[in-house]
């Protein structure tokens, strides 16, 4: 069978772009940053995209290249028990996107209600009560929201429409979808900056804070953030990088990517930051305390500083829709690599029809993205976020680090993506990847001592379980599923490898 490719390689890095900037960059990095004291996170933050976020892109990208497989099977090729490693970023990718889609839900719902305003002067009462129509515990469903769940399918639409034609329908969006946040954010970063009270708010992200690096927290979120902005360790780029010649630059591709990511995560953290400025001015309050944060963040803050915008209805109506379509186009590329790491995966092994898995895999992930469509929906995002990130994510990061840093001759890795790329790495790469899994091994057992003490904003302890620590056992039961299931395509694998 003939692996299918990119129509160039602008097609690729825009697709790997397109990835790693979404709404991880638009709100993940804003409210994270702000929870643990704005400037505080940027030391950590750019730590951990040196030691992390490009070591790995750049092993991702030339084990995904070197072997022409998604996760499981190029991992598997490198070691036959690997695949397990693999499979475990695909299960991690899908119940990532299960959650994704709803958060864009959101998105779609409000921009529908641009046309209106229809936020009114209450930004988070709108979001709690009109959108999520939200419950007061994670224990009460109390049925659908409408709005989201109209949310949520035109989003699995989105995706489905996508992605059914495979790279090629890929690379027509792609071109948009990439260049239009970084056009609207540019806009609401000169907006934000001109309101009073701005620089306050800039101050506050831009100003490292040296005696924040004691913290734990800290750390493990930077890295935790550079994993998930970067879409690192959830088989996407290795599946994005198969479909490149095998003679295709590397490094130079991944530092662009993570260039442009960065930007973004940037670009959004300025315009928030300002505007939270603003707000604090305009309330009379601390920047800390102007915002609930969390993954409201967004919700909250740019409805109100959009409605404080010159000009009349029309204007702030205008901006509204701008901003959410900025927010719905940096957020679906991102959406449907996840969705394609998970085909890529399922399909390397059972090949055949790829249409059908396609399809497959977005029916089980609209099931399963029901549940955050609930009027608890906030709730369960928010815990699965937590753990699926700190922890599921980081263990993914450590188990490809130990396959390639220890049970492969890591140095070829090295030779080979400098063979074929412009801009060669020294040893400090391999260096790198030899104590990445030693690193995000003492983060995360440091840090799970800490959650444990304190459980995860107060959710009960069933709650915990059940979006947590329960939800971590699934990842590594169904990773083993997969990689077990015997069948005939095994075979089928034998012979591709032959
Ligand atoms: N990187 C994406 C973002 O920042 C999210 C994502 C994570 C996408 C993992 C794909 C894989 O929003």
């Amino acid at each position: 069978m003939k692996r299918e490719r990119w129509g160039n390689r602008t097609a690729f890095i825009l697709a790997a772009i397109g990835s790693a900037a979404g709404l991880g960059n638009a709100i993940r990095f804003p409210y994270i940053a702000y929870s643990n004291g704005g400037g505080a996170f940027l030391i950590p933050y750019f730590v951990a995209i040196l030691t992390a976020g490009l070591p790995l892109l750049v092993m991702e990208f030339s084990v995904g290249q070197k072997y022409q497989g998604g996760a499981p099977v190029a991992l598997g090729r490198v070691k036959k028990g690997f695949q397990y490693f693999g499979w475990w970023q695909v299960v991690v990718a899908f119940i990532i996107v299960t959650y994704y889609v709803t958060i864009m839900g959101w998105f779609w719902d409000y921009l529908y209600a641009s046309f209106t305003v229809a936020w009114g002067n209450d930004s988070w009462g709108y979001f709690a009560n009109n959108v999520l129509q939200l419950s007061d515990s994670p224990g009460n469903l109390g049925g659908f929201s409408i709005p989201v769940l109209i949310g949520l399918a035109l989003t699995w639409i989105s995706i489905y429409f996508i992605l059914r034609k495979g790279t090629k329908s890929v690379g027509k969006v792609i071109g948009f979808t990439v260049g239009a946040p970084f056009v609207l954010l540019f806009i609401l970063i000169l907006r934000a900056v001109t309101l009073p009270g701005a620089m306050e708010g800039l101050n506050y992200f831009l100003k490292p804070d040296f005696s924040a690096l004691l913290g734990i927290k800290v750390w493990i979120e930077a890295y935790t953030q550079v994993f998930y902005s970067l879409s690192v360790a959830m088989a996407i780029m290795y599946a994005y990088a198969s479909y490149m010649p095998e003679d295709s630059d590397i490094t130079n591709n991944a530092l662009i990517i993570v260039f442009a990511d960065t930007c973004v995560s940037f670009m959004s953290g300025l315009a928030i930051f300002g505007t939270l400025g603003y707000m604090a001015q305009d309330a009379g309050v601390p920047i800390a305390d102007v915002a609930r944060g969390g993954l409201g963040l967004a919700f909250e803050v740019f409805p109100n500083a959009i409605n404080m915008l010159p000009g009349g209805t029309f204007v702030v109506a205008l901006f509204g829709i701008v901003f959410f379509l900025t927010m719905l186009t940096l957020g679906i590329d991102s959406a449907f690599s996840l969705v394609e790491a998970t085909i890529a995966g399922v399909a390397d092994k059972w090949g055949k029809d790829k249409y059908r898995t396609t399809v497959g895999v977005i029916l089980a992930a609209a099931l399963i993205s029901l549940l955050y469509a609930t009027k608890a929906g906030l709730y369960w995002v928010d815990l699965v976020d937590h753990y699926i990130n700190s922890y599921a994510l980081i263990m993914a990061g450590i188990m490809e680090t130990i396959a390639i840093g220890y049970f492969y001759r890591t140095e070829s890795i090295r030779e080979y993506f400098n063979s074929v790329s412009e801009i060669k790495f020294g040893k400090w790469w391999t260096f790198m990847i030899k104590i990445l899994p030693i690193i995000l091994f003492v983060l995360l057992v440091r840090y799970f001592v800490e959650d444990i003490k304190v459980p995860y904003e107060g959710y009960a302890a069933i709650y915990q379980w059940l979006g947590g620590w329960g939800l971590i056992i699934v990842v590594g039961v169904l990773a083993l599923v997969l990689t077990k299931i015997k069948s005939r395509y095994n075979a089928l694998d034998a012979d591709k490898a032959s």
